[in-house]
């Protein structure tokens, strides 16, 4: 076999090599995907349920069904993350369709509607509605309300510039 021809012999094999590399740093990135923790994903769910009450309160319809949607995602996120959790007694996308799914369902009604006296009170339903679930699991000193101060101050909910 002449020199050169094992050096290449060599770059094959090394190139192999490192692809195989690549291949098992690939597989290890999937084994630990990031999967948000149920902590995390009920921060965002309760930012959205903030900006839901602003946007509704200031008549932005747009955003409120905006921010509406979003909300829902993150609870279908919930579900489908966490299926069953340790911190929840039953199956979480049972509990999301019975405790959630018919206020959301309210709220977009009253959205599509642009009423202001029904986003109100299906705020409240929904709001019920997410303190029913902490309640039932232990978590009843955790009392989401209608927000008294907005902190996300550099977001207008008024709408159109
Ligand atoms: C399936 C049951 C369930 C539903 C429905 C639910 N929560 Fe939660 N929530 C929990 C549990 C359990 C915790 C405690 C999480 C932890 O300790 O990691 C929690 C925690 C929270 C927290 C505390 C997060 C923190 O770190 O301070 C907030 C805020 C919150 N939820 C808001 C909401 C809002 C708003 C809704 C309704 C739109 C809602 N939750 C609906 C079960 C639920």
């Amino acid at each position: 076999m002449s020199y050169s021809h094992s050096i290449k012999r060599l770059v094959v094999i090394a190139s192999v090599l490192s692809c195989t590399q690549i291949l098992s740093a690939c597989a290890t990135a999937h084994d630990t995907a990031y999967t948000p923790g149920l902590g995390e994903l009920m921060t965002q769910i309760s930012a959205r349920h903030l900006k839901l009450w602003y946007a509704g309160s200031s008549e932005n319809w747009e955003l409120a069904d905006y921010e509406l949607e979003e909300m829902h995602e993150t609870l279908e996120d919930l579900a489908k993350y966490h299926p069953t959790h340790k911190k929840i007694a039953g199956s979480v996308p049972a509990i999301i369709a019975s405790f959630m799914t018919p206020f959301i369902t309210q709220m977009e009604v009253a959205v599509k509607n642009q009423d202001k006296g029904a986003f109100q009170s299906s705020y409240d339903n929904l709001t019920t509605a997410c303190n029913s679930c902490h309640k039932a699991n232990n978590y009843g000193f955790n009392i989401l309300e209608r927000p008294r101060a907005n902190p996300f101050a550099n977001q207008s909910f008024r709408g159109k510039l």
